[in-house]
């Protein structure tokens, strides 16, 4: 077992005055900064509405805040937990009613695919991802050398599962990413359950990871956790993230459930971080406390659906999507659109190709950002 996962965690310097002070910017995460710098400027810019990276608006539920500042005590200068982190694996084991061997937890989910690629791609062993799809994996295997299989998203904009398992067979590994990062598509359990067998059957070498960072987010039933695989399939493991519908990516906490083995090669690979004392606290809180996910899930959707409806009314497409964020065909350039409303303070995604020349990611800010947003976006459209 990994080190991680027996709770022997370090805490780690944060900078508490500050991050207390507003549930926002922990909520307010830093997606733009690992994939273009230049466009993820301090959450509280001067009146810039933000809404280039897919971050949680409103922060933290309030038990977590709670949980925040009940666990700063003197006993913080006890710093070396297991205090929470051990806690933290015991009430997601118990969530998803696996072994507590079979949780990981770490400093972000980005960490677990970082350590995934490495442990699982080579030169000898290509990563099969999407395009475009969330880009951490794509960027770590290009990093370690590793070739990348980019599978084009489908005329729905949904991954190719097809084509993806096709891919596979040889692979070190596939990143399916459901629902997937910048489309908003996502796919059924049965379509994941089929592309998983199919792949099982054809390449029982291959890992699969299935990232689930916004799944929280979707209405529709047929979307559901692929927990239950992981546990049939000890090459298959999801990852899941705290800074999306809990509102907590400045506090940085992620997890992974897969095969006990799967896990220990991941974290040999790569150190996924010793997470804080705070962090694991709030997380248990956040992760206990479902009416306040419920609510987050109904504000989202409400954001999301006036949004989508905007664009639609100006004659503009976008996929149905199932996370906060929406991907959204302009039929012009995403930096044509994103610099005329950054002139309108309002700042938008980044590129995201092979379809950088149509489409445009809009995250989804509070709604009183997004009513501004849509003004902006009227203007600069019609
Ligand atoms: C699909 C997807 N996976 C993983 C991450 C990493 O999230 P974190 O490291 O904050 O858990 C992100 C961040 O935006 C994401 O979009």
């Amino acid at each position: 077992m990994s080190l991680t996962r027996r709770g022997f965690a370090r805490t780690v310097g944060l900078g508490t005055a500050g991050v207390l002070s507003s549930s926002f910017i922990i909520g307010r995460g830093r997606e733009a900064a690992a994939f273009e710098p230049e466009l993820a400027d301090d959450p509280d810019d001067d009146g810039i509405i933000r809404i280039s990276s897919n971050e949680n608006a409103r922060g933290p539920g309030p038990k977590a805040m709670a949980a925040l500042h009940q666990t700063i005590t003197t006993r913080t200068g006890r710093g070396y937990p297991p205090d929470h982190t051990n806690e933290l694996v015991a009430t997601i084991a118990e969530k998803y009613r696996v072994e507590e061997a079979s949780v990981v937890v770490g400093t972000g989910s980005g960490g677990l695919l970082e350590g995934a690629v490495r442990a699982f791609c080579s030169a000898t062993k290509p990563l099969v991802t999407a395009a475009p799809t969330y880009g951490t994996p794509d960027r770590m295997a290009r990093q370690i050398g590793a070739p990348v299989k980019m599978v084009p998203v489908d005329g729905s904009l949904a991954l190719d599962l097809d084509a993806m398992a096709d891919a596979a067979s040889g692979a070190g590994m596939v990143f399916f990413c459901n629902p997937n990062n910048p489309t908003g598509t996502a796919h059924s359990a049965s379509a994941v359950e089929g592309f998983v067998r199919r792949v099982m059957r054809d390449s029982p070498s291959t890992k699969i990871l299935i990232d689930e960072a916004y799944i929280d987010y979707t209405f529709d039933p047929d979307v559901k956790t692929a927990s239950l695989l992981t546990q049939e399939f000890p090459s298959v493991f999801i990852t899941r993230s705290f800074s999306k519908a809990h509102g907590m990516a400045g506090l940085r906490v992620g997890y992974g459930i897969g095969h006990e083995e799967t896990l220990d090669a991941i974290t040999t690979a790569w150190n996924l971080g010793s997470m804080n004392t705070l962090s694991a606290a709030a997380a248990i809180a956040s992760f206990k406390d479902t009416g306040h996910i419920d609510d987050e899930r109904r504000e989202n959707a409400r954001i999301r659906d006036f949004t989508l409806s905007a664009f639609r009314d100006l004659g503009f497409s976008a996929a149905d999507s199932h996370t906060n964020h929406i991907f959204v065909d302009l039929k012009r350039p995403a930096s044509e659109f994103r610099d005329a409303c950054l002139e309108q303070s309002v700042r938008v995604g980044r590129d995201f190709p092979p379809m950088e020349h149509t489409h445009c990611r809009i995250s989804l800010g509070t709604m009183e950002e997004m009513e501004t947003a849509v003004g902006v976006f009227r203007g600069v459209l019609s």
